[in-house]
């Protein structure tokens, strides 16, 4: 055993503080009621409220009135303002939110809101991304499913775009669309490994590893994506660009968080990051060129760089040794494992196909165009 040193990584790379996701704007009645709420005080001074009043009770009223319970749910449900309240909601369990007490987390009451969303949420997913079938059962059988679904995907390419043709304008857009996710990259599948155990925990482990910059802060992905967003003049607080975000943006990654958070989908969370391992490299060659044709420099195209290299190994191990190896561990996860890669590349193909076609109107792929550099 190594004795802990006071200086065990000494890392001067600057790092981002910690700290919480600024409130964002409200998108409508839902998210206004809920941001309120959540930012009038502690739970324990408002619960039930000063005047007799459940704090939460408006949002209740609210996501009724929107039709969270009715016949049309899975299309409510997909709403910006809802999206952007479950977002709020399942930021409690990232770094919190700016405003609200960390009390709420665990909030009973907050939770069963949650729940009622979630139900609909995961309903409207699983309609729009099919089960894909598969006849393996053992870990390599499996792993080349997974390769072929992602060799299959059909989502336009927005990589080939940003390596041809994007303008700077549209790689800085691309850009911080991105940072709502990238800014706490890998966290939504770090919630998988407690739930692991034997190869797929330590494939697992291993990954994350690298993408927390194996013990380098100053490497951790979500870094190296702030460094990019510092090179082209775009703000790298956490959440910056949130209000900026379409609602298509808040899906991808209210999926992702969707089946991380829950113990029961971690076969799928577990297949989300095979196919999201599994469709970086090459794009991520393709984005690096682009930012290099539009004269960026070594600062900002490290991030793709690093990926290049890092998910060619990421998705073999993912593949295999993570997704295979539980598949066949655990054969009832199977069918979960193969939704939850077809689930990322539905969600992310949709994030890709509205931003070229805003692009290919000369629209914003964003709610309001960023101010220039
Ligand atoms: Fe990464
Ligand atoms: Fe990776």
């Amino acid at each position: 055993m190594t004795t802990p040193t006071t200086t065990p990584h000494p890392d001067t790379t600057p790092t981002t503080a910690s700290h919480r996701m600024p409130a964002p704007q409200p998108r409508g009645p839902v998210s206004t009621t809920l941001l309120a709420a959540l930012r009038s005080g502690t739970p324990d001074e408002l619960d039930p409220g000063a005047d007799g009043t459940e704090p939460l009770a408006p949002v209740a009223a609210a996501l009724e009135a929107a039709g969270i319970d009715g016949p049309d749910a899975t299309a409510v449900v997909l709403t910006e303002d809802v999206q952007l309240a479950l977002l709020v909601m399942y930021e409690l369990h990232y770094r919190g939110v700016d405003g609200v007490d960390d009390a709420w987390e665990w909030h009973p009451g907050l939770l069963a809101l949650r729940a009622r969303i979630e139900r609909p949420f995961e309903a409207a997913l699983r309609a729009r991304v099919p089960q894909p079938e598969c006849d393996a059962t053992d870990a390599a059988g499996v792993a080349a499913r997974l390769f072929r679904l992602a060799a299959d995907d059909d989502s336009p390419s927005l990589s080939r775009y940003v390596a041809r043709k994007a303008d700077a304008a549209q790689a800085r857009e691309l850009i911080a669309l991105r940072s709502i996710y990238q800014l706490k990259e890998a966290d939504p599948h770090t919630w998988a490994i407690p739930r692991l155990s034997g190869v797929p925990k330590a494939a697992l482990v291993e990954i994350q590893s690298d993408e927390y910059g194996g013990g380098h802060p100053g490497h951790m992905h979500h870094e190296l994506y702030a460094r990019t967003m510092r090179g082209m003049g775009l703000d790298d607080t956490y959440g910056a660009y949130l209000d900026a975000a379409p609602g298509v943006a808040l899906v991808a990654v209210n999926a992702m968080s969707l089946v991380g958070l829950h113990r029961r989908l971690r076969g799928a969370i577990v297949g989300h990051l095979a196919a999201y391992e599994m469709t970086s490299s090459i794009p991520c060659r393709q984005y690096s060129n682009g930012l290099r044709r539009l004269g960026h420099g070594e600062d900002v195209t490290g991030y793709f760089d690093e990926h290049v290299e890092a998910d060619a190994v990421h998705e073999q191990i993912a593949g295999r040794d993570l997704a295979g190896r539980l598949a066949e561990q655990e054969p009832t996860l199977r069918d979960d494992v193969l939704w939850g890669a077809a689930l990322c590349l539905a969600v992310e193909g949709d994030v890709g196909a509205y931003a070229m076609e805003r692009w290919q109107h000369g629209e914003s792929a964003l709610r309001a165009p960023l101010p220039p550099a």
